[in-house]
């Protein structure tokens, strides 16, 4: 069998599939399919300073080969998540990644500071939330806020960093080269690109929200491709998601430039996901006789 483990950002993970931020809750409900220890590592539901209750239902819709989704951040607030779901999920042997965000620095801050003593491994510091109406995106989306942000959050924690972006921008290099320039360990990418559904017979939106997050395997060529460029543009290592849901798109992503690979939108069709993609990257290497999975990050060979 060949070595899975990768260090990304000086934290070692067993592995690098990781199920994305919103997709996995805490991980309790999929302890009961299969041990979290198998998984490199979680990235949980996004925690803000206060509980919210997010945006109000129907804040899911199906899509041709995706989904939309407009959540909206509902979560018990962070006091809560160091309370309860930290120490258990440090009892699980996976790498914990504190997916966190805010709608203003100061929040953010404040959030990320609590973090500080905890087990947690990683800080994702969430500015491409596309779902709520103060801060999320709105950080995401401007090099000088997402720079602003990033090293306010890094001159308050200890803990790698890792900056999430939005696909919603028009130069996604630009906002990565700014969030390495604040100070962040590592840049994750894509958050969901911002979608709309209509019924046709009432005339309504299906989403409460109007509109939401586009997600899944629709998203997965447009991931690929901004991976990629963040990938050349900075020095820091890249954690891809977007449309995952096999082992070969886990490859391609990785051959891409990404480090880690996170899993969202899969898993709701699909909760064994992770261990499918895992297996089949295992599979993959010894078929290829790669000893080691850190050989095909960034192998693509562009034209
Ligand atoms: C229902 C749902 C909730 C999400 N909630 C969050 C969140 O709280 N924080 C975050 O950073 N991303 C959140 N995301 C975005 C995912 O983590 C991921 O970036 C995105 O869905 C693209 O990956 P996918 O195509 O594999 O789903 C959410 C996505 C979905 C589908």
């Amino acid at each position: 069998m060949a070595n899975l483990s990768v260090n990304f950002a000086g934290v070692t993970f067993k592995n690098p599939i990781v199920p994305a931020s919103g997709a996995f809750g805490f991980g309790r409900e999929y302890e009961e399919l299969y041990p979290l220890s198998t998984l490199g590592g979680i990235s949980t539901k996004g925690t803000t300073l206060e509980p919210r209750n997010g945006n109000p239902a129907p804040r899911i819709a199906e899509t041709p080969s995706g989904m939309l989704n407009s959540v909206g951040l509902q979560n018990p607030g962070i006091d809560s998540f160091l309370e309860h779901e930290v120490p258990y999920l440090a009892t699980k042997d996976t790498r914990i990644i504190a997916n966190i965000a805010g709608s203003t620095i100061e929040d953010c801050v404040e959030t990320a500071r609590r973090i500080e003593g905890s087990a947690v491994d990683m800080i994702e510091l969430n500015i491409s939330c596309p779902n709520v109406k103060e801060g999320g995106v709105a950080f995401g989306v401007n090099c000088n806020s997402a720079q602003t942000i990033t090293e306010a959050v890094r001159n308050v924690t200890t803990k790698p960093l890792m900056v999430k972006l939005s696909p919603n921008v028009t130069s996604i290099t630009d906002i990565a080269k700014a969030v390495e320039a604040g100070g962040a360990d590592a840049v994750s990418l894509i958050n969901t690109l911002l979608g709309m559904k209509i019924d046709i017979n009432t005339r309504r939106p299906i989403l409460r929200n109007n509109v939401g997050g586009l997600s899944g395997p629709a998203v997965f060529p447009v991931a690929v491709r901004m991976v990629w460029q963040v990938a050349n543009s900075v020095s820091i290592p890249v954690c891809g998601m977007g449309g995952v849901s096999t082992w070969k798109d886990a490859v391609e992503m990785m051959l891409a430039g990404a480090s880690l690979v996170q899993i969202g939108a899969a898993l709701f069709d699909t909760p064994f996901a992770p261990m499918k993609i895992i297996d089949g990257l295992n599979q993959y290497l010894d078929d290829n006789k790669i000893e080691n999975i850190n050989d095909i990050i960034g192998k693509v060979q562009p034209w």
